[in-house]
């Protein structure tokens, strides 16, 4: 469910960085949200948000937006971004909202990092990755955008490539990125755990 700041704000004060959803079916007009037009980033699942907010600081030239549907890590990421003018958040199911809110071709670049892997056999129809999901993901990618994937489970991460290569719009790259730790991206380092990356960049023009 979306949060609306309005219906969190009796509870517990919010900074405004937090996006209120006036539909669930119309896209979003993310200019007039952000207040200008620039390439747009966006976190899928961005947890406490510090990557989120280390990468906006990196690069004041974009727009950051970051989707994570638990109420408590939404509002953490909100707090460590009231200080940043280019940085909202939305709590809502990531692939909801990347099928239904986010434009055609009004993003940059993805970052979907660590996503929940599920790795019980009966879990994994929980996956975020799927082909609709990527093709939603496709769909929502500028010309030529891209989104980076990093996963510390070996068989999610062959699935997702699995999945990737059935999608003729992305070309494929398996990539050391350098961007910011994450949470998750600091405790995997600190246990010693290999992390695998992807990009997928868009090829090919939505169809
Ligand atoms: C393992 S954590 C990684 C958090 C962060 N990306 C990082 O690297 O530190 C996965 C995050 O994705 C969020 N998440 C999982 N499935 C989601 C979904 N379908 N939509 C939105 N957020 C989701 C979880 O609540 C959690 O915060």
């Amino acid at each position: 469910m979306p949060a609306d700041e309005g219906s969190l704000a009796h509870r517990r004060h919010v900074p405004s960085r937090l996006i209120t959803v006036e539909s669930l079916t119309d896209h979003l007009d993310l200019d007039r949200i952000f207040g200008r037009k620039v390439p747009l980033h966006v976190d899928l699942g961005c947890g406490d948000g510090s990557f989120l907010c280390a990468l906006a600081q990196r690069m004041p030239d974009k727009n950051f937006l970051g989707i994570e549907r638990l109420l408590n890590r939404v509002r953490t990421s909100a707090r460590k971004a009231a200080i940043l003018d280019n940085v909202l958040l939305l709590r809502m199911e990531g692939f909801y909202a990347v099928r239904y809110l986010l434009p055609a071709e009004s993003v940059e670049r993805f970052y979907l990092l660590f996503p929940d892997p599920w790795p019980k056999r009966r879990h994994h129809r929980r996956r975020i990755v799927t082909p609709d999901f990527l093709g939603s993901i496709h769909a929502a990618l500028e010309k030529n955008g891209s989104v980076y994937i990093a996963t510390d489970d070996v068989d999610y991460f062959r699935k997702i490539k699995e999945i990737a290569e059935s999608n003729p719009g992305f070309a494929i790259r398996e990539a050391d990125i350098d961007l910011p730790q994450s949470k998750f991206g600091r405790i995997f380092r600190e246990k010693g755990a290999p992390v695998q990356w992807l990009e997928l960049r868009r090829i090919s023009p939505v169809k």
